[in-house]
C-alpha cells in the first residue's frame, strides 16, 4: 500500500496512534490527500485548513467522523471502502449473536477462575436462535449481509430502514413493532443525527425481557447509560458491543456485568479485510491524484 502511494505522491506518516486533532489542522496544509481512520475527527477545521486537499480516503464504510458538507463545499472528494468489509462484519455479528446467547465469554471467564466443577444437566443454559425472530435496525449492505445468514440458524428476519425498503431475506416494519417481537435486535444503521441514540430507555423497555441486543455500528445509536440500567434490571436479556460511545473508554457498569459481551470494535479487523481495505483507500487516493474518478466515493 504503502508504496504504492509512493509511487503516487510524496507521502507523510503518522502511525503513533492518533494524532491529535490540532497537530492534524497543523500538518495537512500543503497537503492533497488524506489516508484516516475512523478515530480520526476530520471537522471542518481540519477540511479548510487543508487548502490543498483533493481528496479524504477513510479506510472505513462509517464516515460520521468526516464533515461531508465541509468536505463538499471545498470541493474536496471523499471516499471510504464499503463492500470489501461486508461479509467480516456481518460474521464478526454473528459471532456475537452466538457468544451472546450461548454464554461463551461468561464460561470462558468462569473457566479461568476456576469456577466450573464439572457437567450438570442445568448449567449455563443459554438460548436457541432456532425459531425466533432477528430484528435489523438499518438494512445496508451489512444489515442485508447478516440477515442472509440467518437461515443457517433457524432464524427469521424482521428489518427497519430510513427507506423501508422491501426484500426477500426480511419482514420490513416500523421500529417498534420489531422491538416487541425480535428475540435478537442488531444495529447495522450509520451514526447520524437521527440514529444517534435510537436505543435509548423508552426503545429499551419496548423489546422483550428475554431480547438481547447486538451493536456493531457505532457506539453512539445506543444511550449506554440506559442500556446499562436496562442491563441491570433485566428489562433485556443481554448485550453484545463491538463498539461504544466514548472508545476506547467502556462505561463501567458495563464492565461489572455478566450478561453482556464486549468486543474492542473488530467488525472488518481481519487479515484479509483490512488488507483489501487499505489498498482500495489507497487506490482511491491514487486515482483522484491522477485526475481520475474515485472508485468508491461517499
Ligand atoms: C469501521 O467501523 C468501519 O466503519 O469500517
Amino acid at each position: 500500500m504503502l508504496a504504492k502511494l509512493q509511487g503516487a505522491c510524496d507521502v507523510e506518516m503518522y502511525q503513533d496512534g492518533d494524532l491529535p486533532h490540532a497537530e492534524l489542522v497543523a500538518h495537512v496544509s500543503g497537503k492533497q490527500a488524506l489516508l484516516s481512520v475512523v478515530t480520526d475527527t476530520l471537522d471542518r477545521a481540519v477540511i479548510e485548513a487543508g487548502r490543498d486537499l483533493k481528496v479524504i480516503s477513510t479506510i472505513a464504510v462509517g464516515y460520521n467522523n468526516i464533515d461531508i458538507a465541509a468536505a463538499r463545499e471545498r470541493g474536496v472528494i471523499v471516499t471510504n471502502t464499503p463492500d470489501v468489509l461486508t461479509e467480516a462484519a456481518a460474521d464478526l455479528t454473528w459471532s456475537l449473536i452466538l457468544g451472546m446467547t450461548r454464554r461463551i465469554v461468561e464460561g470462558d471467564r468462569l473457566v479461568r477462575r476456576g469456577g466450573w466443577k464439572g457437567f450438570t444437566l442445568d448449567f449455563m443454559l443459554g438460548t436457541d436462535l432456532r425459531g425466533k425472530q432477528l430484528g435489523i435496525v438499518g438494512f445496508g449492505r451489512i444489515g442485508r449481509a447478516v440477515a442472509a445468514k440467518a437461515t443457517t440458524f433457524g432464524m427469521k428476519v424482521a428489518s427497519t430502514s430510513r427507506t423501508g425498503q422491501a426484500s426477500d431475506l426480511a419482514e420490513a416494519m416500523p421500529l417498534d413493532r420489531l422491538l416487541t417481537t425480535s428475540g435478537v435486535v442488531s444495529l447495522h444503521c450509520p451514526l447520524t443525527a437521527e440514529t444517534k441514540h435510537v436505543i435509548n430507555q423508552a426503545t429499551l423497555m419496548r423489546m422483550k425481557r428475554s431480547a438481547y441486543l447486538v451493536n456493531a455500528s457505532r457506539g453512539p445509536v445506543v444511550d449506554e447509560a440506559a442500556l446499562v440500567w436496562a442491563l441491570e434490571n433485566r428489562v433485556i436479556a443481554g448485550a453484545a458491543l463491538d463498539v461504544y460511545e466514548r472508545e476506547p473508554e467502556i462505561h463501567r457498569g458495563l464492565l461489572a456485568l455478566e450478561n453482556v459481551v464486549l468486543s474492542p470494535h473488530l467488525g472488518s479487523s481481519t487479515i484479509e479485510t483490512r488488507t483489501t481495505m487499505i489498498h482500495l483507500a489507497a487506490d482511491n487516493i491514487v486515482a483522484v491524484l491522477a485526475g481520475r474518478p474515485p472508485i468508491t466515493p461517499v
